[in-house]
């Protein structure tokens, strides 16, 4: 009896009960999801904003596990303007790469879903909702429209296959209509060398692991690069590579961005690289955009205590400290969500209204936006 009363312990009955449930709830989006013929009516929409290439509005995902659902993303809204890269910040497990997951669709499932929410995607001559977007349509936009450049390059690399017959691939499986061998060969070689691997003919040969670190980080970026894509992920893809090849990498990547001009999201934890590659930067705490807007906006004027918080814990050269500052605390249990503030429990700046609901999310300029109380009016407070 003592054991049950322990916080997160379940019974074999009621995990078997939530896992009964969580089927149910899943098998329906998965059955929705893999529906043959579905009409475009369906999942095409219009984009708010012309200039965006990619509309994240309201986005919630989940995770149906067995020990309850997880909300890794709860009501997410930001753009990406089409051109422009954003930065998207935040600790460990706030839910960036469940954004960019679901925007790919390649969440873990069946546990993994948008249960609510859109991601409009901009393809030019007209508009999808991912969310709603069954399977067939979805292969047609991964690679061609969106692609990911992930953080591992040794994962995402296949180590039984030559490097060059790895980009074949995608180029024929993308792009391939109406070209030889030859011609996918050439395409593959004029993107290694747009990638800035000199010797391209000799890495078209060889296997994943006879190349460094860095080229391997190329090498995957040539691949998500290989069709144009509108709109490129970054999700870390600096993280497992030294300083002098990171900024190599962060460099290759914002010439590439303006050779082809593509929007990038890019997610990291740090700050210094969002200061050097970052348009518009994204704050994401517990699964919530806690405050967004320029990088100027959000390097010179925080507003959110959070963002406060991960300004001081920065490192700034030429200036002396013993310690640097660190956020108090940790992030609330994504099962058990509080319903004030998920910040409050760590915040050094609270006000009386922080103990009431969530905070609406408040407009410092046209293009500075904050979720926090101490922002709201006298009046919206009590
Ligand atoms: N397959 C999964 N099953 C259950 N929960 C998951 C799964 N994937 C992610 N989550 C949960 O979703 C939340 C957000 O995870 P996410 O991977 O987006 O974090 P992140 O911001 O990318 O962190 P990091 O900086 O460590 O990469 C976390 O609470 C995590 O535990
Ligand atoms: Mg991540």
């Amino acid at each position: 009896m003592a054991r049950k009363k322990q916080e997160g312990y379940l019974s074999g009955r009621e995990a078997r009960r939530i896992s009964r449930e969580n089927r149910r709830i899943t098998n329906a989006f998965e059955k929705r999801r893999k529906r043959k013929n579905v009409p475009e009516s369906e999942y095409r929409t219009t984009m708010r904003d012309a200039g965006n290439a990619v509309e994240f509005d309201d986005l919630h995902t989940c995770f149906f596990t067995d020990a309850g659902t997880v909300k890794a993303v709860d009501g997410v809204s930001f753009e990406v303007p089409t051109g422009k890269t954003v930065g998207v910040v935040g600790e460990s497990g706030c839910g960036k790469s469940v954004t960019s997951l679901s925007l790919m669709q390649l969440l873990q499932r069946p546990q993994g879903q948008v249960v609510s929410g859109a991601i409009r995607l901009n393809m030019g001559d007209r508009a999808y909702d991912v969310t709603k977007a069954p399977n067939e349509v979805l292969q047609q936009i991964r690679g061609n429209i969106v692609s990911m450049i992930f953080q591992e390059p040794m994962t995402a690399l296949n180590p039984v296959f030559r490097i060059g017959e790895q980009i074949n691939e995608v180029i024929e499986l993308h792009d391939g209509e109406g070209r030889s061998e030859e011609d996918v060969k050439a395409r593959t070689l004029e993107l290694l060398e747009m990638v800035g691997i000199a010797n391209a003919g000799g890495v078209y040969r060889m296997f994943p692991h006879e190349l460094s670190g860095g080229m391997r980080q190329r090498v995957v970026i040539a691949m998500a690069l290989a069709c144009n894509p509108r709109v490129i992920i970054a999700d870390e893809p600096t993280t497992a590579l030294d300083v002098t090849i990171q900024a190599q990498i962060l460099d290759l990547l914002r010439q590439l961005k303006d050779r082809i001009n593509s929007s990038i999201m890019f997610i990291t934890h740090d700050l210094g690289v969002i200061a050097e590659m970052a348009d518009y930067v994204v704050v994401m705490y517990a699964g919530r955009v806690v405050e967004k807007g320029t990088a100027d906006d959000i390097f010179h004027h925080p507003a959110h205590p959070y963002t406060i918080g991960l300004m001081a814990s920065k490192p700034v050269v030429g200036r002396r400290t013993d310690k640097l500052y660190s956020i108090p605390g940790k992030v609330p249990n994504p099962i058990n969500m509080p319903d004030y503030c998920y910040f409050k429990d760590r915040c050094e700046m609270c006000v009386a209204a922080c103990s009431g609901a969530y905070p609406a999310q408040i407009s410092l300029s046209d293009t500075h936006k904050v979720s926090c109380w101490r922002f709201h009016g006298e009046e919206e407070r009590s």
